[in-house]
């Protein structure tokens, strides 16, 4: 659920028409509900009560510092995955306690960031890794708390590109290389190891693989306990994000579902228990508004050019990933006839085919000048747009108790070449 819908044949976010904020900001535009973001987290917050985790929203789905703000205000934590996003996380005022650190590539500088920060634990993914952060607490003369990244070798069924769970993965370790890693805990004496982390990949949209990853990690912090490593209590078990939702037709779970079942394994364990969902928080909170530019007939397909490209929204373009696009106004009952719908691939201005928003998509007839909104772009929307063909990255705007706020503005060209150099020998 969210809150982008038609009232009188025009598009609202919440209590506020689409259009007027798009006439006033200009297009491409990503536009984000407040209340949608924050239901969304409570419905998480509310299915898995009885295990009381910490809910640590995944920052790479949305970094804006409003979104990240109203969800510490909510009582959020974040999963961070680089020096970056520790940045941003502590630009609003999160407690360090509520941040874990996920990422295959962590430099020892963003280590020594982190540390230095009190974060509530790193989620490694290597021994190579484990090495490091054991030499850069060692010369910083603090201690680190780890959990180890598992790979259960559990099939998500989800895009490729976003499965992390099985052994073709770069992520994590296997279930044996966890146990040995974690009786070796001696080796390292600035680690204390508190846990356990998953996450099986992005987009799932069934229960299964959840129990089964779990599960998977269950049997390694048994063998652990019957271990009785000195001085080791494995405290944490985080079980990632991942929870899918709704572009099209999916048979998404609910927060409810998946908390039902999961929640009795979770609850026996003891154990406390993190979540990272980002998808799932702000996926469907968030549109990206775009003008049309032309519409131009070729010889076998029309072709809808917008003023967003695949820089701007790479979701398609890259998993072919299918995004909802709606007209801010809707036509009228008279006007559903056949000559006012057209099949067009809605693409965008930048020079490579493989830049479009949908294919052969069924659409009222469109005009120059229209705006269009693309549905489910507030996870991994904004945050993966780039500069290619040296385009202005858009706008974010925020919606708030019937009011708009732009929480970040439009790039200007001067901030483009803000960072070149042309050397002295050019001039
Ligand atoms: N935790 C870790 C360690 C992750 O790597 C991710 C996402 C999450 C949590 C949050 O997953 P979510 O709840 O959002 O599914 N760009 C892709 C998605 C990449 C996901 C990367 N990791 C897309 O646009 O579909």
């Amino acid at each position: 659920m969210h809150d982008f819908t038609f009232k009188k044949e025009e598009l609202y976010c919440e209590d506020v028409p689409v259009s007027r904020i798009v006439e006033a900001c200009g297009t491409p535009a990503y536009i984000y509900s407040h209340s949608t973001i924050l239901s969304h987290f409570k419905k998480i917050e509310a299915a898995f009560k009885p295990v009381n985790p910490l809910i640590c929203f995944s920052m790479k789905a949305n970094s804006s510092l409003a979104v990240c703000r109203l969800l510490a205000k909510a009582g959020s934590g974040f999963d961070i995955v680089s020096g970056g996003e520790l940045y941003r996380a502590l630009k609003v005022k999160v407690s360090p306690k509520k941040i874990v650190y996920a990422s295959v590539g962590k430099t020892p500088e963003e280590i020594k960031e982190a540390i230095r920060a009190g974060i509530l634990c790193f989620n490694v993914e290597s021994i190579p890794e484990l090495e490091t952060i054991e030499a850069v607490a060692r010369k910083v003369k603090k201690r680190a708390r780890i959990a180890l990244r598992l790979n259960p070798d559990v099939d998500a069924h989800t895009h490729r590109f976003i499965t992390t769970g099985t052994k073709e993965n770069k992520f994590g370790m296997g279930p044996e290389d966890v146990f040995q890693t974690f009786l070796h805990a001696g080796d390292y004496p600035h680690l204390d190891f508190v846990g356990i982390h998953l996450h099986i990949g992005s987009q799932i949209l069934e229960t299964g693989p959840y129990v089964q990853a779990i599960e998977c990690a269950l049997q390694v912090v048994e063998r652990i306990k019957a271990a009785k490593i000195p001085r080791l209590t494995v405290e944490y078990l985080n079980i990632g994000g991942g929870f899918g939702i709704i572009y099209k037709d999916e048979e998404a779970q609910t927060a409810d579902d998946f908390a039902r079942a999961v929640i009795p394994l979770l609850a026996s364990s003891g154990l406390k228990i993190i979540l990272e969902p980002g998808r799932f928080i702000v996926g469907n909170a968030g549109i990206m508004v775009t003008r049309v530019l032309y519409v131009k007939k070729a010889a076998t397909k029309t072709f809808v050019i917008v003023d967003a490209g695949m820089n701007d929204l790479i979701r398609p373009a890259l998993y072919g990933a299918y995004h909802e696009i709606l007209p801010l106004k809707q036509r009228s009952a008279s006007s559903t006839a056949m000559d006012a719908v057209m099949v067009a691939d809605i693409v965008g201005p930048v020079c490579e085919s493989g830049d479009f928003l949908a294919k052969d998509r069924r659409l009222p007839r469109v005009e120059a000048g229209e705006y269009l909104a693309v549905m489910g772009a507030g996870a991994y929307g904004f945050v993966m747009a780039s500069n290619y063909n040296s385009r202005l990255k858009p706008c974010e705007v925020m919606v708030f108790k019937g009011r708009y706020a732009v929480v970040r503005k439009r790039e200007r060209y001067q901030e483009l070449i803000k960072n070149e150099v042309i050397p002295s020998k050019l001039q």
